[in-house]
């Protein structure tokens, strides 16, 4: 298919134009979530089969943003449809538990030692803020420590330091700055999170050696997405450990994209022990779903049984019987040879591209992990937030926009995920598509800098 210039977009997507007019008149900014809109406006979804979507335009697209990483197993798959269907029709939420409810606890308890219990409820963003909640209840106290530019969700804490502009990076003292993540965010909450720089050991040690004493806890996402999904190195997590153990905070990683990634999670692939696994996405096969889990030391604290609960997780529609159902015959299905292929086609995705950038001499380079991936525009490596923030941004929009011309959707960052109804076919149309969507970028953008262009590295 030939590119769309943004100009004829209007013509291309008129279904979706219209609707994005209607909406407007009723929704701020004509978008129910930040996440899903780019400009002029994304195309509206008709339906999903597998890894395709389609749009109300007629078009269809190789689906790699899986609505942000949490179908797994793409659209409307099969055994999933079988379980809603079998579940929907005896009723759809209850004061009451159900013993669906426990047969998604076992399964993901039975799959990793660090997750001995569980307590669901409805979004990746609820299960931070318990888990943070948590480790204030257990230590008694309610500073907290997070990375620079990772995403966990839109708890006031977590949300600090997202996204800093280069101008308000560092502090007095040259460490990353406490930074809202919007402007409703109170004085108290920047002087309690305490920002780390990604895998920079040397300097997470001295800020924890210094503030170590106040945190109830550390939260980390092992690849985080946001940050340049970067991998964690094995040095920043011997400083976390050596932290946790001299200052007692508890460590939170929070898994809601990462869990993905290995059959037990991220955390044994990178050797992170932590104290509670913050869950959520392909956990819920595609209903909304969230997870807190952990020791069972630690698990307590939301354990009401016992007089009053320390730290109250609920929820109207926490653990509802179709989100059980749905999560339960995802996961069946997501067995170790099933994430084996995903984290094999995820690295030749990652390998064909990489050397496509080099061949062309296009300075991008394409990082992740499994079956993650992000295309960064600069053949600069990708080290953390800072070096990852786009260097080009309206050429990024004009990848993603190109990736979609060329038949494939991306996250508006470029990002992507690899699902189970993808093969090596997949591999070679994303690997074709995303090159030339950035091989055109580049050439029709000329007036953005090229961190590094001319170098011939691709990554
Ligand atoms: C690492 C991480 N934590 C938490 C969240 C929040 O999850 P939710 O969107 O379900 O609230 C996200 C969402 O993308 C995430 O990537």
């Amino acid at each position: 298919m030939a590119p769309t210039s943004p100009s004829k977009q209007h013509a291309r997507f008129s279904n979706s134009s219209v609707a994005f007019a209607r909406e407007r008149e009723v929704v701020p900014g004509g978008s129910m979530r930040n996440a899903t809109w780019f400009a002029p406006h994304p195309p509206y979804a008709a339906k999903g089969t597998g890894c395709w979507v389609e749009d109300i335009d007629g078009h269809r697209f190789l689906d790699c943003a899986n609505n942000f990483f949490s179908l797994i197993h793409g659209h409307a798959f099969a055994p999933v449809v079988e379980a809603i269907g079998a579940t929907v029709g005896n009723g759809t939420a209850f004061g009451l538990p159900t013993e669906k409810e426990i047969a998604l606890a076992q399964l993901i308890t039975s799959r990793s030692p660090s997750c001995e219990q569980i307590r669901f409820c409805m979004s990746g963003t609820e299960a931070v803020m318990f888990a943070v909640k948590g480790a204030r209840a257990l230590t008694g106290r309610s500073a907290f420590a997070k990375f620079e530019g990772a995403y966990h969700g839109s708890y006031d804490w977590v949300e600090v330091s997202l996204a800093p502009d280069p101008d308000a990076w560092d502090d007095q003292s040259g460490n990353p700055a406490s930074i809202g993540g919007s402007e409703s965010v109170p004085k108290h909450v920047l002087d309690d999170t305490i920002v780390l720089p990604w895998n920079d050991p040397s300097r997470c040690a001295a800020i924890l050696a210094k503030e170590g004493s106040r945190l109830a806890g550390l939260i980390i996402d092992p690849v985080p997405s946001r940050a340049g999904m970067v991998p964690v190195s094995r040095e920043m997590i011997d400083v976390i450990h050596t932290a946790r153990e001299k200052h007692g905070f508890l460590i939170i990683s929070d898994e809601v994209i990462s869990f993905r990634l290995s059959y037990a999670g991220a955390h044994p692939l990178f050797g992170l022990r932590p104290d509670l696994i913050t869950l959520g996405k392909i956990i819920g096969g595609g209903m909304p779903i969230g997870a807190v889990a952990g020791g069972a030391h630690a698990m307590a604290v939301f354990d009401h049984t016992q007089g009053k609960a320390r730290v109250a997780l609920g929820g109207t529609f926490s653990a509802n019987p179709l989100a059980m159902a749905a999560g339960l015959a995802a996961m069946t299905a997501l067995d170790e040879p099933t994430i084996a292929r995903l984290n094999q086609l995820g690295s030749d995705l990652r390998a064909a591209i990489n050397l496509a950038f080099i061949e062309r001499r296009i300075p991008a380079q394409v990082t992740g992990s499994g079956s993650l991936f992000r295309l960064h525009l600069t053949s600069k490596p990708i080290t953390d937030y800072r070096s990852c923030r786009a260097p080009a941004p309206k050429t990024l929009q004009a990848v993603h926009a190109g990736a979609l011309d060329y038949g494939v959707l991306l996250t508006p960052n470029c990002s992507g995920a690899i699902s189970t109804p993808m093969d090596s076919a997949s591999i070679d149309q994303l690997t074709a598509a995303l090159t030339q969507a950035v091989a055109d970028a580049f050439t029709r953008q000329p007036w953005e800098k090229w961190p590094g262009a001319g170098s011939g590295q691709g990554g």
